[in-house]
């Protein structure tokens, strides 16, 4: 049964990486729903008030943020104005129209110094900016409403706007040699998955309100990441190449923002509670390829 018949979702940030890949779920599964992205902006109180104004929305989704982590460590104001107080706005937005709101956050939130996977209830202490601005936009949803879902994500790549694959497949094409640190540790997140396991948590009607992490399967390295992503390209003939990937520390890299040495997340809340569907992280990227070819590789 489609439960989501006579819903009416508000997606915000459909012109990002995440937000376009959503876009495209709910088109295909015929959910109704109005979208947004910089022409509504978040940090406007009164251009959301304006916009949802008539509009019978039940489920705001958010996917608009400030995500260049290095430039937000220069640009404090302009991250915090984006990921905290727009996640506000939109809460309060929620709450006035009785809606309920979705939500993405990021595995930055945590330090990286656990041993371990990281759970919902481990502390949270950001290492950067970023990383700030968004533990601080979930800590103004939970104070605004109880109806949230906050998903925290991490490594995220999609076949719409840029990301870390479709870095490597360029940079294979122009370098015989690359380095990639090996010494952080985390698992990527496939948008298409995401997206998928999204529209299906609205058609459920679940009420399982909180917060969850998630990614895909397994844990690897960055290095491990590109090793593979290597190998796929190779398969391809236009992105064929004979660059050599070589492993190197984060010491070696550095940049202006730190990053969690470990953010490999446990799923097992969001599995039980939200049904998610969490797919490994091999079978995801050679999905994502499949996906990707059909837009003829788009942002190559
Ligand atoms: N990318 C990752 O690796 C990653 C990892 C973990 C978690 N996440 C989280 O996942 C979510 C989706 O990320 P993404 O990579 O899809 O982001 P994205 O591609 O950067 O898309 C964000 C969208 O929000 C728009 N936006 C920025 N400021 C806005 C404002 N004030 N009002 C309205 N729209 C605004 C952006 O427009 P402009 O392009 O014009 O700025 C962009 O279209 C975010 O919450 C992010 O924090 C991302």
């Amino acid at each position: 049964m489609n439960t989501s018949e006579g819903k009416k979702i508000w997606l915000v940030g459909n012109s990002g990486m995440l937000g376009k890949q959503i876009e495209k779920e709910l088109t295909k599964n015929n959910v109704e729903f109005a979208a947004s992205d910089r022409e509504v902006d978040i940090t406007s109180f009164n251009e959301i008030n304006d916009f949802i104004k008539n509009k019978n929305i039940d489920t705001i989704i958010n996917c608009a943020a400030y995500t260049a982590v290095d430039e937000a460590e220069e640009k404090k104001e302009k991250a915090n104005k984006i990921n905290s107080e727009g996640p506000k706005n939109l809460a309060k937005a929620a709450i006035k129209i009785n809606a309920e709101l979705i939500h993405f956050s990021t595995d930055y939130v945590y330090s990286g110094e656990k041993k371990g996977k990281y759970t919902e209830e481990d502390k949270t202490d950001p290492l950067s900016v970023y990383g700030k601005s968004k533990l601080d936009g979930e800590k103004n949803i939970k104070n605004e409403m109880d109806r949230f879902f906050i998903i925290r994500l991490s490594w995220l790549y999609g076949v719409y706007g840029n990301s870390f694959v479709k870095t490597m497949v360029n940079l294979f094409q122009t370098h015989d040699e690359l380095t990639v640190v090996n010494d952080q540790k985390g698992s990527p997140t496939y948008c298409g998955t995401l997206a998928e396991n999204t529209v299906k948590l609205i058609r459920d009607n679940n009420r399982n309100y909180g917060v969850y992490n998630y990614s895909d399967g397994g844990e690897i390295s960055w290095y491990d990441f590109a090793v593979r992503i290597k190998k796929i390209a190779d398969s391809i003939d236009k992105f064929k190449s004979n660059v050599s990937i070589k492993p190197i520390p984060s010491s070696e890299f550095p940049r202006k923002a730190d990053r969690p040495k470990n953010s490999v997340m446990d799923k097992k809340k969001i599995k039980k509670y939200l049904n998610f569907k969490v797919k490994d992280w091999e079978s995801n990227l050679i999905e994502y390829f499949k996906e990707w070819e059909k837009i003829n590789y788009e942002g190559i």
